[in-house]
């Protein structure tokens, strides 16, 4: 595992989006995983700008998300489809038919999990995964107790990631219990890892993750294992190693 500190977010970011934009540039129909939250978000505002004075092309890339709220139709505001619409593939030239969202409202989710699985095996795999954390060292969601081998299911969310993620909710809006994520298994399938984190708050999840021991109650401890896993974190994230 590599890790890089850099003075703060926008540093985090910046760097982060110069590895996308070097897979794009030597491979222009790169398999990308994407992920949702708030990190990555200004990664994504440099990969728009890259996009629009033409540095990269996304006409040959395909993306696959790495979870979805069940429950939840892509054109819900809340639901990452929405979010991932609205942060990036909106200002892309990128086909949308080759953008991929575990589908939060699917009649039969088992089954969506399996043909999720099927759709990154048929594109030849994923390329370059990009992570966020949860404080709790959830990736994707892939939350405390995930089996390290896990591929795309139906996961119970944490109290605490429940509770992490109500600011994006309005008060009495629903807000669902159960999401379809990409198994740690399936992101270590990656064959390059990228995983962001800024703040104070992730600085415990990091210290688990970094120098704690590789186990299923930090789900991100399982980077440990990837050969190409890169660390990109600002120095509060880092304050505890
Ligand atoms: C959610 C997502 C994760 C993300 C995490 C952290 O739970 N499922 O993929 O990493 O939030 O989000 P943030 O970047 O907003 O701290």
């Amino acid at each position: 595992m590599q890790i890089v500190i850099l003075k703060n977010s926008a540093e985090v970011a910046k760097y982060g989006a110069n590895i996308f934009i070097k897979q794009l540039q030597s491979k222009a129909d790169s398999v990308l995983g994407l992920a949702t939250g708030s990190t990555p978000v200004s990664l994504y505002q440099s990969l728009i700008r890259a996009n629009k004075e033409q540095q990269i092309s996304f006409k040959d890339v395909t993306t696959f998300n790495l979870d979805e709220y069940l429950g939840l139709e892509g054109t819900h505001p809340q639901s990452y489809r929405h979010f991932m619409n609205q942060q990036l593939f909106d200002h892309l030239d990128i086909d949308k038919a080759q953008t991929h969202v575990p589908p939060g409202d699917a009649e039969n989710p088992i089954e969506a999990c399996v043909g999720y699985e099927q759709l990154i095996e048929a594109a030849g795999g994923i390329d370059i995964q990009l992570l966020g954390i949860g404080r709790n060292g959830h990736i994707g969601f892939n939350e405390p107790s995930s089996g390290l081998m896990s591929r795309t299911r139906v996961k119970t969310l944490t109290k605490a990631t429940i509770d992490d993620n109500a600011r994006f909710f309005a008060e009495g809006e629903y807000q669902p219990h159960l999401s379809i994520t990409m198994g740690i298994g399936t992101i270590l399938d990656a064959r390059k890892v990228v995983l962001l984190a800024t703040g104070e708050s992730k600085a415990e999840a990091i210290l688990a993750t970094v120098e704690g021991a590789l186990t299923a109650a930090c789900p991100a401890s399982a980077l440990q294992l990837h050969k190409n896993a890169v660390l990109v974190i600002d120095e509060a994230a880092a304050s505890k190693l």
